[in-house]
Parts: structure tokens; C-alpha cells; sequence
């Protein structure tokens, strides 16, 4: 591990060269200032990890010095140094975001400890960001990967919607990303911090649906031994995704109805019907209007869960979001393994290109994720599942290979919302980065939203 830099900020030359001994001597790269304004001078460009200071000194003296460095960075862990007589000053330093103080003359064991204990904190905020970074992205647009136009539709669905409490009704093949749409929608709506709970209508006998969707009493049959509160309200506030909607049995689809109409349900067992302000998103990879007409599915139910419709096409059907998301699987696989990414040569990609993707995204994810695996500095086509690598060629007309050679403008895109999502939004860090103007990065992202 590299090693961790620490700045020193003392007037008296004698105490800054005990410092440095003992911080050397713990491990710590050493930077010393005999003033404020020289440490203003080292503190940017050095990644110090904690900032040791006096608080009397001619000149700035700690305090300011304290507000100067929060200012530049309001993560910086400062530690100060006061006589014992003047602990009224190390208080206000408190106040003002340091992280401890110590005081003169201190025991070095004391003084180390409070060192490490700063950077542990500094440990746990990044971590904490971090975390917090890949939750937000996990769910926000820049993960539903794809450009073309049956997808850019979708986008511009999910942004209208999300707002709004209608119901939305999402079809499409298995692997599609209907799941993933179902969260773009919550995530990106005033219900994001509140529950998204989700339950598979096909996967439970219809008894224990019953119960799981609408709760029911202590005591409404065998085995309640407890009051269950049901989804809908479980999920008040925030929204309940109906999965496979197409295979709820017709009893239970009377039921939903009436609980879509009255916003309220009635738990098994009780005769008082209780309100709930639950957003419903129910998905099928049924054709559910070929369902109605075959009497499998409530046509009245059908239309109000299918207020907002949201289709979501086979993947072999928008060819040109494969490049995009073999590179974004390729990318994951390379976080998940905490290695280099790797390139994928153009004879697999085009095998890629020209497979039929009955499984959709799903099996292409699970195809990079294992040709990741297997391959060795590149993704090969040899590294590709055999089905992959010899239907290839013969069941689809080839794609022209310059279809996935992106132009510059879609490169510079994909670059600019790659920051722009590694600095959660942040438009004056990304600019930063990105080595251009706030001004200039707004306009190219207001032309993004044109594209
Ligand atoms: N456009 C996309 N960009 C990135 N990842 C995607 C995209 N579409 C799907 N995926 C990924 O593919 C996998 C399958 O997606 P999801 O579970 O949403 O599909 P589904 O339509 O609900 O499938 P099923 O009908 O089988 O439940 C998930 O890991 C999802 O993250
Ligand atoms: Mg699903």
C-alpha cells in the first residue's frame, strides 16, 4: 500500500523536526510548513491524508488556516495542536470541522493513535462514496445501455412517466430488461426513496399470492399465526412491481381490479378496506391483448394496468445496442474481477452481431461474463460459447462492420456521460476532468438530449 502523507504546520523548528521523526518513524510520508501560507502551498497536489497544525502562529495562524483547507476540500481530516491552556480554541476548531485536536505537550503514543483514527474516518467516506456511487448508478439511465431507436423511445417514456402515478404496463421477451426499465422508473420518480418491492405473480400458489399482495389478519385461516400487511401497503409511498402479470389466475385479477380502482384493499380475514398510495408497474413476456382475446386474461384489467405501455424489442431486432453492451458487460466483468478491462476483437464481435439472442440481454450478459473468464489479454471468438461461435455466420444476414465503429461525436458522448456518471452529476468536477468549461460541458449536454 502506498504510503499515506501527512503535513505538518509548526513554527518552533524544534517541535517540527520531532514530529517528523515520529511520523517517519510510524510509516507516514512527511511534509512540513513553518506557516500557514507555506502549507497553503503543499496541501494541493500532495493527496495529504491528514494535516497536523499549531494553532498560534505568526502570520495565518491554524484556525484560518482550518477554514482556508475545508474550503479546498471539505472531506480534509485537520488535526490541531494547542496548549493546554488555550483548549477554548481547539473547541472552536472543532466547530469548525476539525477532526480532533491534541494538546502540547502531548504523548506520542497519543498523538499516532489520533493520526490513524483520521484516516480511518477519511477510509470510511470514500468507501461510503463509493458505495453510494454504485447504488445511484445501479438504477439511473446510464445502466439501461443502448442507442437505438426502439430503446431511445423507451428512454423518453420512463422520463416522462416516472413522475406520474399511472399505472405502466411493460412487455417484452424474457431478458429484455423489463425488471431494470420497472427500477429506471422508480428511481428516477419522487418515490426513489421509498420502497420498490417486487413479486412474481406466476412463481406462488394463488392462496399465498392472495395474502402476499392484500395482508391478512392474525387468525384469517391456518397458519396466520401473525397480521401480514400485503405489498400494496408494504410498498406504500413507493412503488410494487406486478412481474408476469400475464399469469395471475382470473380469481386474483378481480381482486387487483378493484384494488387499481378504489386504491384500496381489503386483507383476508378483516371486512374494513385500508388505503394505499402504491404505484403499480406490472411486466409480461406474454402478448397480453392475445391473452384477452382467448379469455385468459380480464380485459378491463387489462386497460387500466395498460394506461402507459412500454415495449421493449427483442434484442435481435435493435442490432445496434450489441456493441454497446458487450463493452458495458466487458466493463462490469472487468470491475467485478477488480482486473484490466479487455477489448474484444472484430471477429467476435461480429459472431456477437449475427447470433439470434433468444435469451436477449440476459444470455448476452452471461456470455461476455464467461468469455471474460476464458479469454486471455482479449475477448476472442474462441473464448465465445460454441452456439455463439459457430451459428455465427449463417443465421442472420451479417451486420457491416462499420456499424459498430462508433461516430466521433458517439465516442465523445459515451466519454462525457462515462464522467459525468464516475462524479455522480457532479458538472464542475466533470468539467474538471473532462479539461473544458462548466459552459462548454453544458452545452454539449444539452445537444446529448438532441441526439
Ligand atoms: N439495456 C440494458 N442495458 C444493460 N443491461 C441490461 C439491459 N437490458 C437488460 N439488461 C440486463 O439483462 C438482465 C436481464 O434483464 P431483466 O431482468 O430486466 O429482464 P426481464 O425482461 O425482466 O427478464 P424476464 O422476463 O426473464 O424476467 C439483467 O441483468 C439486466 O441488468
Ligand atoms: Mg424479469
Amino acid at each position: 500500500m502506498a504510503k499515506q502523507s501527512v503535513l505538518v504546520v509548526e513554527d518552533e523548528e524544534l517541535m517540527r523536526s520531532i514530529l517528523r521523526r515520529l511520523l517517519e518513524g510510524s510509516g507516514y510520508n512527511v511534509f512540513t510548513a513553518d506557516s500557514s501560507e507555506t502549507a497553503l502551498e503543499i496541501f494541493p497536489g500532495n493527496d495529504i491524508a491528514v494535516t497536523l497544525t499549531d494553532i498560534k502562529m505568526a502570520g495565518m495562524d491554524g484556525l484560518q488556516l482550518l477554514d482556508r483547507i475545508k474550503a479546498a476540500d471539505a472531506e480534509a481530516m485537520v488535526i490541531i495542536m494547542t496548549a493546554y491552556s488555550s483548549v477554548d480554541s481547539a473547541v472552536a476548531a472543532l466547530r469548525k470541522g476539525a477532526y480532533d485536536y491534541i494538546t502540547k505537550p502531548f504523548v506520542n503514543e497519543d498523538l499516532l493513535q489520533t493520526v490513524r483514527n483520521a484516516i480511518l474516518q477519511r477510509e470510511l467516506f470514500h468507501e461510503n462514496r463509493a458505495l453510494r456511487r454504485e447504488l445511484n448508478k445501479q438504477y439511473t439511465f446510464t445502466e439501461i445501455i443502448g442507442q437505438s431507436e426502439s430503446l431511445q423511445k423507451v428512454f423518453s417514456v420512463v422520463q416522462k412517466v416516472a413522475d406520474t402515478n399511472v399505472p405502466v404496463l411493460i412487455q417484452g421477451e424474457s431478458g429484455t430488461g423489463k425488471e431494470l426499465v420497472a427500477r429506471a422508473i422508480h428511481f428516477n420518480s419522487g418515490r426513489a426513496a421509498k420502497p420498490f418491492l417486487a413479486v412474481n405473480c406466476g412463481a406462488l400458489p394463488e392462496s399465498l399470492l392472495e395474502s402476499e399482495l392484500f395482508g391478512h389478519t392474525k387468525g384469517a385461516f391456518t397458519g396466520a399465526i401473525a397480521e401480514k400487511k400485503g405489498l400494496f401497503r408494504s410498498a406504500s409511498g413507493g412503488t410494487l412491481f406486478l412481474d408476469e402479470i400475464g399469469e395471475m389466475p382470473l380469481p386474483l385479477q378481480v381482486k387487483l381490479l378493484r384494488a387499481l380502482q378504489e386504491h384500496e384493499v381489503t386483507p383476508l380475514g378483516s371486512s374494513s378496506p385500508v388505503k394505499f398510495d402504491t404505484r403499480i408497474i406490472a411486466a409480461t413476456n406474454k402478448d397480453l391483448e392475445a391473452e384477452v382475446a382467448e379469455n385468459n386474461f380480464r380485459e378491463d384489467l387489462f386497460y387500466r394496468l395498460n394506461v402507459i405501455e412500454i415495449l421493449l424489442s427483442p434484442l435481435r431486432e435493435r442490432r445496434d445496442d450489441i456493441p454497446l453492451l458487450v463493452r458495458h458487460f466487458a466493463a462490469k466483468s472487468a470491475r467485478n474481477q477488480n482486473t484490466e478491462e479487455k477489448n474484444v476483437t472484430p471477429h467476435a464481435m461480429s459472431a456477437l452481431l449475427n447470433y439470434g439472442w433468444q435469451g436477449n440481454v440476459r444470455e448476452l450478459e452471461n456470455a461476455i461474463e464467461r468469455a471474460f473468464i476464458l479469454s486471455g489479454d482479449e475477448i476472442d471468438v474462441e473464448s465465445l460459447p460454441p452456439r455463439i461461435r459457430s451459428n455465427a455466420e449463417h443465421t442472420f444476414p451479417a451486420v457491416d462492420t462499420a456499424a459498430f465503429r462508433p461516430t466521433l461525436e458517439e465516442t465523445e458522448r459515451q466519454y462525457v456521460m462515462k464522467i459525468m456518471a464516475d462524479v455522480d452529476g457532479d458538472k464542475t468536477e466533470a468539467a474538471r476532468i473532462l479539461g473544458i468549461d462548466l459552459s462548454t460541458l453544458y452545452r454539449k449536454l444539452k445537444r446529448y438530449e438532441d441526439i
